[in-house]
């Protein structure tokens, strides 16, 4: 059943910050720090595929576990690939990938099921290839925004800055915080990008 509060304070929500105002915020940061042009991308946990129109379509493949999202998503953007995943072995073949898109992921993950993709990850990945991530993020000066988020979001595993790095760097991985903002007023966000370090990575410069 529906809680009245929840809907009601949900609707105001989406009615301040829409959604498409809300992947505009993503769009411009992830362009702001990436030339996607002609790079294969994975958008990994694609949603409903609001991420995809910044990328060419031949040069995008979008995974995502819900057959409902995935079909939705095929609908809206048919020149777009979508598929559906076993949350287990992304199907993608090795070392194909440029840029993975986390976008809005993690926090829906458990700390193995983290751990689990990231070794999958690293296989997908080009040497040099990136994950792009942009998290909620728990900042520990803004408890307000902490509890806000906590409580509204489904995800069950929001983190703080470290804790989303921290599974990188446990994986060899460089990570750079590229973006700390706040969405709407109220969802404090992190975009990072990580690369495996094997010596290959660009300089902060060069990204
Ligand atoms: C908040 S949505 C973000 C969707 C999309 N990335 C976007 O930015 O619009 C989180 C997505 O993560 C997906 N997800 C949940 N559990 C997952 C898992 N174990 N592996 C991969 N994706 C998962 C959900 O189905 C959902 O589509």
């Amino acid at each position: 059943m529906v809680d009245p509060n929840y809907a009601s304070f949900s609707t105001v929500i989406s009615l301040v910050c829409p959604s498409a105002v809300a992947s505009k915020y993503i769009h411009d940061h992830i362009n702001n720090h990436f030339q996607l042009d002609d790079k294969m991308v994975l958008d990994f946990g694609a949603g409903t595929g609001a991420n995809c129109c910044i990328c060419k379509p031949d040069y995008y493949l979008g995974i995502e576990p819900d057959a409902r999202r995935v079909g939705l998503a095929q609908r809206l953007y048919p020149n777009h690939r979508f598929m559906i995943f076993d949350e287990k072995q992304i199907p993608a073949p090795d070392a194909s990938i440029d840029y993975i898109f986390v976008i809005a992921v993690l926090h829906h993950l458990d700390d193995s099921q983290i751990k689990n993709y990231l070794l999958e990850f690293e296989r997908v990945l080009k040497p040099g290839g990136k994950i792009i991530a942009i998290e909620p993020c728990l900042w520990d000066h803004t408890p307000f925004q902490n509890r806000f988020m906590n409580w509204y979001d489904d995800g069950k595993y929001i983190r703080k800055e470290e804790g989303y790095l921290n599974f990188f760097h446990e994986g060899q991985y460089h990570c750079q915080v590229l973006k700390k903002f706040t969405k709407c007023f109220v969802y404090n966000e992190i975009l990072f990008s990580a690369q495996r370090d094997d010596g290959t990575y660009a300089v902060p410069s060069q990204i």
